[in-house]
């Protein structure tokens, strides 16, 4: 059975070797953005890139970010995890540079253990870097620039600490971070995160402070890789497999085959088999997905996505976003000059280019698509199904 929720690893882990090749390549020259909407499989694709370059003998330091919420904060994160990383100590002089150059270290370790070694050594870095980041970083930076080996960061979450930082402090990190990657040689980052990141530079910095990064956009599974997903699991579960059952899970979660999605009707599947029994069908599969996944039980599954509107979209362009995204759900193209008109209605603003850019959000956080010819339409069926049910009223 499939995590739900949890990213995928180890054996549960499938699929995506086209996307681990592309990203494996494009680390040779260059650092990557993952670009996918949450619950697609980013981290589990970049705990599979760290096993990959650990594997190899390579250093690959994995961090979660999701609680930064200042540059000090980031660095003094980075730094103890290349500390605490295995292969820094087997491989490089890291730590005596680091030893020598700084009096975090002052404390033995055999005396007071590692866990309050570390903990103070955490607060120390945090304490050395809190007033000037910048200045104190350089040291840390140059000590490791000057490594013979090369790392590779991979940052999970990422734009959700950059929205979290103030915006001057955002826009000097910004600016920092992307220094250091033209000057550091030996450095390689790989950053994802659920929310779109060009949104959180726009304010500072532009699209420039991060255009180096090569984009790998992650999608969801290949139709027979899902079907075969859904054969193997039928079979490790001992239910009776056909054909038309497979085809009805993806055509109740919709197009793109979601790893998350068909997980969570895998899952709903299986709670229904053990509670209850019964004969397998592709009726009763229709009936899981109304009455399990798009119940109230399932509310919460995507919950997240109606509520990320109020954080992220200021007070007009959520009430514009909510009054078009409750209008798309109930059919299947809206068309664009109407969007516009909810928009000039719900906002008082008569302006075409920021309704444009309000589009543009919608889309770059995976609600809509849209284009000229067929309108507006939800990206997910699945979504759109639960928006239509919850927050589809007209
Ligand atoms: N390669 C994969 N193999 C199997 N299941 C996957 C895979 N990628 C994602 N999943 C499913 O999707 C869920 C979310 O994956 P995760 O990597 O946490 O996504 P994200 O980081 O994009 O939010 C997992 O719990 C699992 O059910
Ligand atoms: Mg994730």
């Amino acid at each position: 059975m499939i995590p739900v929720g949890n990213p995928a690893i180890g054996a549960d882990f499938i699929n995506r070797e086209g996307e681990l090749a592309l990203i494996l390549s494009t680390l040779e020259k260059d650092s990557v953005l993952l670009i996918a909407p949450r619950r697609f499989g980013k981290t589990s694709i970049m705990r599979r890139v760290e096993k990959e370059l650990s594997d190899r003998g390579e250093i690959c330091v994995f961090l979660e970010v999701e609680n930064v919420n200042s540059p000090h904060h980031f660095i003094s994160e980075i730094t103890m995890a290349l500390i605490e990383n295995e292969k820094i100590e087997q491989k490089t002089k890291l730590i005596p540079a680091f030893e020598k150059c700084f009096n975090w270290f002052r404390d033995n370790i055999e005396e007071i253990g590692i866990s309050v070694f570390k903990a103070k050594l955490r607060s120390n870095i945090e304490k050395d870097l809190e007033n000037d980041w910048m200045g104190e970083s350089k040291q840390i930076f140059d000590i490791i620039a000057g490594l013979d080996s090369n790392i590779c960061f991979i940052i999970d979450e990422f734009p959700i600490a950059l929205e979290k930082m103030v915006l001057t402090d955002r826009d000097d990190f910004l600016h920092w971070f992307r220094k250091l990657r033209q000057i550091s040689g030996n450095l390689r980052f790989i950053v994802g995160g659920s929310v779109s990141i060009d949104r959180v530079v726009r304010d500072a910095g532009g699209v420039s402070v991060i255009n180096d990064f090569r984009r790998v956009h992650i999608g969801g599974f290949s139709r027979e890789v899902a079907l075969d997903l859904i054969e193997k699991m039928f079979e490790d579960e001992g239910w009776k497999y056909e054909s038309s059952f497979g085809d009805k899970i993806l055509e109740c979660i919709g197009e793109t085959n979601i790893p998350y999605f068909i997980a969570i009707m895998l899952s709903a599947i299986k709670e229904e088999m053990i509670l209850r029994g019964g004969e397998m069908s592709a009726e009763l599969i229709e009936n899981i997905y109304n009455f399990r996944i798009l119940s109230n039980e399932g509310k919460h599954y995507f919950e997240h996505y109606h509520q990320r509107l109020r954080i992220y979209y200021d007070d007009l362009e959520l009430k514009a976003a909510r009054t078009i995204l409750r209008n798309v759900c109930n059919v299947d193209h809206y068309p664009i000059d109407l969007a516009y008109g909810i928009y000039k209605k719900e906002t008082a603003i008569d302006n075409y280019e920021q309704f444009m850019d309000l589009l543009a959000n919608l889309s770059n956080d995976f609600y809509i698509e849209h284009n000229n010819e067929k309108g507006l339409n939800f990206y997910s069926k699945i979504l759109k199904d639960w928006w239509r049910i919850y927050h589809g009223g007209i």
